[in-house]
């Protein structure tokens, strides 16, 4: 594997070895007082982010430091960027200077794959963190390793995915890899926060999360992107909240064993109540924490795993 852009078409072997590696090393790291590993001295890691992240680039960077690779970070505010460099010029410039990896960040659908085809060229390896409405692969990952810890695993058990699915590229990378791993999935959001073509993705659809709460594994809410909705949003913020937000009597329609998730970062009392979003059967401060061994283990198998030519 040279990229990791997308988890739409991302082998379930893959997947799970992925998901493996990550499991090994939380539990080869667990307890440890210095939780440094030697696997990728030597190897420079770069973020270059061109949207806001907390948890994403700061567990990059964790992940980096704790396999030993130098870790630089690149915001669009304080570099060239701002002096109007482009996409190309930028990531040349990052692989110029000696990134194995660079690790992006960007507004535009697709910006991820457009890096890659041109860093391919001089073999740095690009991880896609997040490109507009498009992918977050690696936030799928840390959800699907959150599931297994919680579950026991994913094939079979039904997953809900809640709210605002148009702007959602957590949703889409979920989508990919849940279905691939097993799971049925059903998308639960109002009618104008549904992608165009909704109907031919392998999910099942409902406006109705009452009804849906009964029958899940696992609820994932999702963040409301007021940053994509230019025009505002229907239904406004009070009926989002009233239909879709999973308040504490909602989360007691769900089963015993069931799990809550939330990629962050949460609109609390909007999405979800501080009640839930803070109960035992929320996992989501495990869902960060899973997101730093996910991530490195995504570098190992990029920067130290066996190269396959992929
Ligand atoms: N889930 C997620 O991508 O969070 P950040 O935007 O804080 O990275």
């Amino acid at each position: 594997m040279k990229h990791l852009l997308s988890t739409d078409g991302l082998d379930p072997a893959t997947a799970l070895a992925i998901l493996d590696t990550a499991d090994g090393l939380k539990k080869t790291l667990l307890g440890r007082e210095v939780r440094k590993l030697p696997t990728l001295r030597g190897r420079t890691v770069i973020t270059m982010f061109y949207e806001n992240s907390t948890r994403t680039r700061v567990s990059f960077e964790i992940a980096g430091k704790w396999m030993s690779a130098d870790v630089v970070n690149v915001s669009s505010g304080g570099s060239s960027v701002g002096k109007g460099e482009s996409l190309r010029d930028t990531g040349l410039t990052l692989a110029a200077a000696g990134a194995d990896c660079v690790i992006v960040r960007h507004p535009a659908s697709g910006a991820a794959h457009r890096l890659a085809g041109w860093l391919s060229e001089v073999g740095t390896s690009v991880i896609n963190a997040g490109d507009g409405t498009h992918e977050h692969p690696t936030q799928a990952l840390l959800d699907a390793a959150t599931l297994r810890d919680r579950l026991g695993g994913i094939d079979g058990r039904r997953v809900a995915i809640v709210g605002d699915v148009l702007h959602s590229r957590v949703a889409r990378s979920n989508v990919h890899l849940l279905t691939a791993l097993g799971a049925e999935v059903v998308l639960v959001a109002p009618p104008t926060l549904l992608p165009a073509g909704v109907e031919n993705w392998p999910v099942q659809v409902s406006h109705e999360l009452d009804a849906e709460l009964p029958t899940l594994d696992a609820v994932m809410m999702l963040r409301v992107q007021a940053e994509r909705m230019h025009g505002g949003f229907f239904p406004s913020a009070k009926e989002y909240s009233i239909t879709y937000g999973l308040s504490e009597a909602r989360a007691r329609l769900l089963p015993e064993h069931a799990v809550v998730l939330h990629p962050g970062p949460m609109l609390r009392g909007m999405e979800i109540a501080p009640a839930v979003a803070d109960s035992p059967r929320a996992a989501i401060t495990e869902q960060v924490a899973n997101g730093v061994h996910v991530r490195m283990a995504v570098l190992y198998h990029l920067l130290a795993g066996e190269e396959d030519g992929s």
